[in-house]
């Protein structure tokens, strides 16, 4: 029988796709183990693959993850790909998308004009150390923060669509799509971490297919899952706000159909 691990972090509870996910993998004929990407005792050359999945304190050892990836790759199949992990886990890999993306100010030096910033770390999930402001000097100030503390910041306009259509989270297995959802905009007035599973399943515009196609043909590897999360410019345009190719919460639950899909893009791949 094949065997994969379904790669989570010490705080397994929070992930709610832990236990559908395996369930959906066994009618397929693959046997799903939840497995901690730190536990030391894990023997990853025992699975056929490791599967990454709520990954979710990477944020704050990088380093330590890519590390892991590294050598687990070394052993056997590890999805998504080492090298695609490596890239996305900072977001500087916006600037060389090849596609529209939110205009993003990549220094505290030389602020742009706008009417509400967005600054955060180009290492980050879930909104972690991001920060909403209508004054250009404490927006510098945070990036400078950013910067003192070695990392690199990104200061952006304050899309305030996000509030009225939200975001627009396209899945896509083994390149095919699933299933889309709306998404709440996480740094509305009174908005909180939890808002952000609350989500609704969405029918995405052609304009937004399209662009989350054209990001997926740039990327030379076979990518198990790919969440491509778009907004819309002030003109209207679709634009990348995130790629999530490492960590991301797959809105499994939102359609029926989702996590059988999701099993049959994994048995592709073995
Ligand atoms: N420029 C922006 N305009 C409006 N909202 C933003 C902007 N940047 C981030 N956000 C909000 O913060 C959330 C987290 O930002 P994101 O760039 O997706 O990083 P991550 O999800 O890795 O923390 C987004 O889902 C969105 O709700
Ligand atoms: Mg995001």
């Amino acid at each position: 029988m094949t065997i994969c691990a379904y790669v989570t972090y010490a705080d397994f509870e929070l992930d709610d796709e832990r236990d559908l996910v395996p369930a959906a993998w066994r009618e397929a004929g693959i046997e799903g183990r939840v497995e901690r990407w730190d536990d030391p005792s894990a023997d990853w050359s025992a699975y056929d693959a490791v599967v990454v999945r709520s990954v979710w304190d990477y944020i704050l050892r990088r380093e330590e993850f890519l590390a892991w990836a590294r050598r687990v790759a070394s052993v056997t199949k590890l999805l998504n790909p080492y090298a695609v992990l490596e890239s996305n886990t900072d977001k500087t890999y916006l600037r060389d998308l090849g596609v529209p993306t939110v205009p993003t100010h990549w220094s505290s030096q030389g602020l742009p004009d706008w009417p509400e910033y967005v600054v955060k770390p180009s290492v980050s999930g879930g909104a972690r150390d991001t920060t909403r402001t209508t004054d250009r000097a404490e927006a510098a100030r945070l990036a400078k923060e950013l910067e003192a503390a070695g990392r690199t910041p990104m200061v952006q306009p304050y899309l305030d669509m996000v509030e009225a259509e939200g975001e627009t989270s396209l899945l896509y297995f083994n390149g095919r799509f699933s299933h889309a959802v709306r998404r709440s905009a996480m740094l509305a007035a009174g908005a909180t971490a939890a808002d952000n599973p609350r989500a609704q399943l969405r029918t995405p515009a052609p304009d937004q297919v399209e662009l989350a196609e054209k990001v997926l043909t740039a990327i030379p590897h076979d990518l198990l899952y790919a969440r491509i999360d778009l907004v819309r410019l002030p003109g209207g345009a679709p634009a990348v706000i995130e790629l999530e190719l490492t960590e991301p919460y797959l809105f499994l639950t939102y359609d029926p159909q989702a996590p059988a899909r999701f099993a049959t893009a994994l048995r592709e791949l073995l």
